[in-house]
C-alpha cells in the first residue's frame, strides 16, 4: 500500500496498556513510535509493569499522566475510566502476559487495565511476551483463540532468544513492527478481518528427499515466511491450509497445519487442500530427488572412492497448481529464490508457470532470506511491480497480504 504508518496513525487515539513483563521496556520505543507517527497515547499500567519500568518514564514519552490504578481519586475526576476506555480509537496491549491474555479472554476486570479493556468499543490488538513454554502452553493457546474469534489482534510473538536465555516463540514483537502491524489493521476494512470468507493454501519450508533411511537431500528453508503469512492470513480472517515441510515452528493460531517431508508428498498435500481462492507458494522444493530410496544405509563402500546419484526431476507443484484444473484458484502466488540476476529470473517464471503474482528474494546474502528472520523482496505481476525494502518476516507477511487482496480485486 503506498498510505504510509503517518498517514493511518496521524491524530489517532491509542490506549497502551502495558503489562508486567520485563518487555514493558520495549513499550517506552512503541510509545516513541506512536508519537512519532502522530498518535496521542495514553499509557495505562498493570501493578506488575510498573514493577519494571517507572511510570514517569512513560509519562514523559507520552506527554500524559500514566494512568496506574482504578482507585485514584484525582485521575478518576479528571478523567473517569469509561471515559477514558471510550476516549481510545484502538487499544493497544504491550507487552501482553499470560495473565493478562486469561483475564481478558474470560472477562475480568480487577483492575484498571482490564477494567478499561471490557469496557472499550474500540479495536483491540495485544502483543504477547512470555516464557515459550506459557506461550506454548494449551491455556494460553485456547485463551489467544478465544480472544481471536472476539476480533482481537495478535502481534507476534517473535521467535528468539527470551530473558531467561532460552529460545523460542514468546520475545515481543519489535516496536517497529507492532506499530507497523497496528497501522496496517487500522488500514483494512472490518478491524482486520478483510480476509472473511477467502481459503488460502500455502507452501512453507524445504522438502526431504531421501537417499536412504539416515540420509536425505534437503536445502536451508527455514519455513519462516510461509509461517507468516499464513498467520498473518488467518488473523485476516482467512481459512488458512499450511502445508509444512519439516520444520520446526509452532503453528500459527487459526491455522489448519499438514506436515508433508518429499516434494511428492507436497504435491499431495497441496491437492488434497483444493478447492482454495489463493495459493502462496513459499515452499523450497526440491527440483530433483533421488530416482530410488535406498532400503539400507547407504556403506561407504558402494561407491568406491566417489559415489554417483542418479536424480529424477520432482513434480512442478506451482507449475501445475497454476493451471488451476478443479482447483478453483483466483490468484496464484509463486515465490523465487535467486542468487543473481533477482529480477529477470523472476520474471520469466512468472510468465513461464503462468502466475498471477512472483515474489522474488535474493538469496545468499547475509542477515536476509533463507533462515534468517529478516527479509527483503520485490513482487512482480504481468503489469507492475512493488519493492519491499528490509524489514522482519511478519511484517513483510502482512505488507503481501495487502498486494495479494488488491491483486485479488484488481
Ligand atoms: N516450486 C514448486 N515445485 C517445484 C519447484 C518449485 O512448486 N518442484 C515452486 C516454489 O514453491 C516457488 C517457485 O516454484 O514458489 C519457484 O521456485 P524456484 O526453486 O525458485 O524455481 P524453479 O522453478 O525450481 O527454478 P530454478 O530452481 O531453476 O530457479
Amino acid at each position: 500500500m503506498s498510505t504510509s504508518i503517518a498517514d493511518i496513525l496521524n491524530g489517532k487515539r491509542v490506549l497502551l496498556c502495558v503489562g508486567g513483563g520485563i518487555a514493558a521496556y520495549k513499550a517506552l520505543e512503541v510509545v516513541r513510535r506512536l508519537r512519532a507517527a502522530g498518535a496521542e497515547v495514553q499509557v495505562a499500567m498493570t501493578a506488575g509493569a510498573q514493577r519494571f519500568v517507572a511510570p514517569l518514564s512513560f509519562q514523559a514519552l507520552s506527554g500524559r499522566t500514566v494512568r496506574t490504578s482504578l482507585w485514584d481519586e484525582s485521575a478518576e475526576a479528571a478523567m473517569g475510566h469509561i471515559e477514558l476506555a471510550r476516549w481510545a480509537q484502538q487499544v493497544l496491549i504491550a507487552p501482553a502476559t499470560a495473565d493478562l491474555l486469561a483475564k481478558l479472554a474470560h472477562g475480568f476486570a480487577g483492575d484498571l487495565v482490564t477494567t478499561l479493556c471490557l469496557a472499550t468499543t474500540a479495536p483491540i490488538a495485544v502483543a504477547p511476551a512470555m516464557n515459550h513454554c506459557m506461550w506454548r502452553h494449551p491455556a494460553t493457546r485456547a485463551n489467544i483463540a478465544l480472544l481471536q474469534q472476539r476480533g482481537v489482534r495478535v502481534i507476534g510473538p517473535e521467535d528468539g532468544l527470551l530473558a531467561e536465555g532460552e529460545s523460542g516463540p514468546g520475545r515481543l514483537s519489535e516496536p517497529e513492527s507492532i506499530v507497523a502491524a497496528l497501522a496496517s489493521g487500522s488500514a483494512t476494512h472490518g478491524g482486520g478481518r478483510d480476509l472473511a470468507g477467502v481459503r488460502m493454501v500455502v507452501t512453507a519450508g524445504p522438502t526431504y528427499e531421501d537417499l536412504d533411511p539416515v540420509r536425505y537431500l534437503g536445502n536451508r528453508s527455514s519455513g519462516k515466511m510461509g509461517f507468516a503469512i499464513a498467520a498473518s492470513a488467518a488473523r485476516r480472517g482467512a481459512e488458512v491450509a499450511l502445508i509444512a515441510g519439516p520444520v520446526h515452528l509452532d503453528t500459527p493460531v487459526g491455522v489448519q497445519r499438514m506436515n508433508v517431508r518429499s516434494a511428492r508428498q507436497m504435491r499431495e498435500a497441496v491437492f488434497a487442500a483444493m478447492p482454495a481462492d489463493i495459493y502462496v507458494g513459499t515452499a523450497a522444493v526440491a527440483d530433483f530427488a533421488p530416482l530410488a530410496i535406498a532400503p539400507q544405509k547407504i556403506k561407504k563402500t558402494a561407491g568406491g572412492e566417489g559415489l554417483k546419484l542418479e536424480l529424477v526431476r520432482t513434480p512442478d507443484i506451482l507449475a501445475e497448481v497454476a493451471k488451476r484444473e478443479d482447483t478453483g484458484l483466483k490468484l496464484v502466488v509463486g515465490f523465487a529464490a535467486e542468487t543473481d540476476d533477482v529480477a529477470r529470473y523472476a520474471k520469466q517464471k512468472l510468465a513461464d508457470k503462468h502466475l498471477d503474482l512472483i515474489v522474488a528474494n535474493r538469496v545468499g546474502v547475509p542477515g536476509c532470506g533463507f533462515e534468517s528472520d529478516n527479509n527483503a523482496m520485490i513482487a512482480f505481476w504481468p503489469e507492475g511491480e512493488k519493492a519491499f525494502s528490509e524489514a522482519p518476516k511478519a511484517r513483510l507477511a502482512e505488507e503481501l497480504i495487502d498486494l495479494i487482496l488488491e491483486r485479488l480485486q484488481a
